[in-house]
């Protein structure tokens, strides 16, 4: 059995495409990590029974440190890690033990609409402001640079109908939850 963890901050939206599309028979979320107590993604995870972290670059009673969450991942034997609507930075440190097993997906076709500040709605607004016809979702590698890392698969999808980046952040969260899926299962079938 492959383990994932899923970083998370938001609604939850991509980490509930994974636990209903990923290949269960050969892998399992065994982990969600979150910056934040409160949010649709930890909710999703308590009412699946699936174990829940919480992290802080400098740990308190309530939130882990990553030195602290690396050693759970070896424990756990995590073989990747999902950055699903994770809206902090991970730490340098952490990216060199986890190195190309760190996978982000983010909600435009990069390396453009990319970097810091680039994430949810501002995203969707600095596309809808070029007039670009056409966005998607991008699932990368994670480095140490923001939306940097090698890009493993992109989906497009036309946006020439939609009149505001609301409509484009619902046109590319669907294709979100096709691409993410489809990477992990197909991260795991390159491993067998
Ligand atoms: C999504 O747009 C995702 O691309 C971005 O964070 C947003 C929220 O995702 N990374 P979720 O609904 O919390 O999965």
């Amino acid at each position: 059995m492959f383990n994932i963890a899923v970083f998370v901050s938001g609604k939850g939206s991509n980490l509930k495409a994974l636990f209903e599309k990923i290949d269960k028979e050969k892998i399992k979320i065994v982990a969600v990590v979150s910056n934040k107590k409160n949010c649709g993604a930890v909710e999703f995870a308590n009412q699946n029974s699936i174990p829940v972290f919480f992290i802080a670059e400098v740990s308190n009673d309530e939130f882990i440190d990553y030195k602290t969450l690396a050693k759970k991942f070896f424990d756990l034997n995590i073989n990747l890690i999902v950055l699903a609507g994770f809206l902090k930075k991970i730490p340098d440190e952490f990216i060199d033990l986890f190195n190309k097993k760190i996978i982000n997906i983010h909600p435009a076709l990069l390396p453009k609409f990319g970097g810091k500040g680039m994430y949810g709605m501002n995203v969707h607004k600095a596309v809808f402001e070029s007039g670009e016809k056409v966005s998607g979702a991008t699932v990368h590698f994670v480095d140490k640079i923001y939306d940097n890392g090698e890009i493993i698969e992109q989906e497009k999808v036309d946006i020439s109908d939609c009149n505001s980046p609301d409509e484009i952040a619902h046109k590319v969260l669907e294709v979100e939850h096709i691409l993410l899926p489809k990477v992990v299962n197909n991260f795991f079938k390159s491993l067998q």
